[in-house]
């Protein structure tokens, strides 16, 4: 096992009905402001459920952060913060809308151009307000971690930041919160944390037992429960275990004292911010190919991930490597995650784009091993048409 630092100071409150505990846990004199996405909070009653949570205390709201969130929506948050003496903030959504939230709470105290949270990777980060989360969405894992992403839509950047100051104060973790969910994002969900374990997961062994026990258990439950998360959607067992999964697969935990991988992650993220496609739309188009590029290194992890995961055991080691790929691109499609960019209308001439990107935003050496190089991410690329 490799030596790690584990801290993780969120709480999470979770269950049916916990929103009215926000009275207790924002602080009584904080001037919060809530933030919001399009339209679904106000929709489904979240927003109203939220307010009078919040009891007497006065109140503001920003509403209009977008799916991958930007740094031009989330500036003029920053401006509504710094103008009206927020202290304390408050997201309701999914991961566009906490990650926007971690953003607007670090710039929101940051002395020079808030660009640089992103060009830095959050390392100049000194101070942020505190804040919390109210969960609709379980996927991304950002009501219990202290990263996010944002892109910047005048130059077609996604960039991911992080900071120890931005973990949530809470999360409120409701599942009937997520019934209202479109299909499309309950599957997106299952498969960004599907891909979250493996990024944690798949990569050398170095005998850490606990987390991989840890993550093998909860890729075991997503493929268990994903059919009946899109059939069921007020299945509440079914979204409380999905929430908690979502939360576990990236909040440290798992990640702690192993190598970790993270090329899927960063090539998506150019699919996204070039091209549009949803982030797990991303994922499951290249996590296959990265693993089927990377079979070498990964043989192992593949093995064990095949045998324990899929139940692969016959066959040659190519054969079950070959089968526990396949596996994984076969859960994906069942869940209506489509895995390859042609059928999202990406032909090859989307990729030298792609690649200019990854090189523009530093994204040389990727992976577990640091040897994913442009020229791999092309191979890669390449395999996902
Ligand atoms: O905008 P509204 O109208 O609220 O609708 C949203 C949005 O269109 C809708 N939605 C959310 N809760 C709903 C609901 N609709 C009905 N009922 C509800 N209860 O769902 C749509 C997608 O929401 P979004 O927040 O964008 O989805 P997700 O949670 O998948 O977040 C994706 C973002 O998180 C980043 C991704 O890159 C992407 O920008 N990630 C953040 C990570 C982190 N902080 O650790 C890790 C991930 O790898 C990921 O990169
Ligand atoms: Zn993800």
């Amino acid at each position: 096992m490799l030596n790690f630092d584990f801290y993780n100071p969120t709480r999470i409150c979770f269950g049916e009905g916990r929103i009215k505990d926000l009275d207790k846990l924002v602080p009584a004199n904080a001037r919060p402001l809530i933030l919001y996405g399009g339209s679904s909070a106000e929709r489904t009653g979240t927003l109203a459920e939220v307010k009078a949570g919040l009891g007497d205390r006065d109140a503001l709201q920003f509403g209009g952060i977008e799916p991958n969130p930007t740094f031009e929506t989330l500036s003029k948050a920053v401006e509504v913060v710094r103008n009206e003496g927020v202290d304390f903030l408050l997201a309701v959504g999914g991961g566009s809308v906490i990650d926007g939230t971690k953003f607007v709470a670090a710039a929101a105290c940051y002395d020079s151009d808030p660009w640089e949270i992103l060009t830095t990777n959050g390392a100049k980060i000194k101070s942020a307000l505190p804040f919390g989360t109210v969960l609709t969405l379980p996927a991304t894992g950002s009501e219990m971690n202290n990263g996010g992403v944002v892109t910047r839509q005048s130059i077609h950047a996604k960039l991911p930041f992080r900071s120890k100051l931005l973990f949530p104060q809470f999360s409120v973790l409701d599942p009937t919160k997520s019934y209202t969910l479109p299909e499309r994002q309950v599957a997106n969900g299952v498969v960004d944390a599907f891909v979250h374990i493996v990024e944690q997961y798949l990569t050398y062994p170095v005998n850490a037992r606990v987390q991989d026990r840890f993550a093998e258990g909860l890729l075991q439950t997503l493929i268990e429960i994903g059919p009946d998360a899109l059939k069921k959607p007020d299945d509440y067992d079914v979204r409380a275990n999905l929430m908690w999964v979502a939360s576990l697969a990236l909040n440290g935990l798992i990640g702690a004292g192993v190598p970790q991988d993270w090329a899927t992650h960063m090539i998506g993220h150019e699919i996204t911010a070039l091209y549009g496609l949803d982030h797990a739309q991303t994922l499951a188009i290249v996590l296959p190919a990265v693993l089927e590029h990377q079979r070498e290194a990964k043989g192992k992890k593949l093995l064990q991930y095949g045998s324990r995961v899929w139940g692969i055991n016959d066959g040659t080691e190519e054969q079950r490597i070959s089968a526990a790929i396949s596996k994984t691109r076969e859960f994906f499609e069942s869940l209506g995650v489509r895995t390859r960019l042609g059928d999202y209308q990406l032909q090859h001439d989307t990729i030298a784009p792609l690649i200019a990107q990854l090189e523009a935003h530093g994204m040389k050496k990727l992976g577990e091993h640091r040897d994913i190089t442009p020229e791999a991410s092309q191979q890669i690329l390449e395999a996902c048409l």
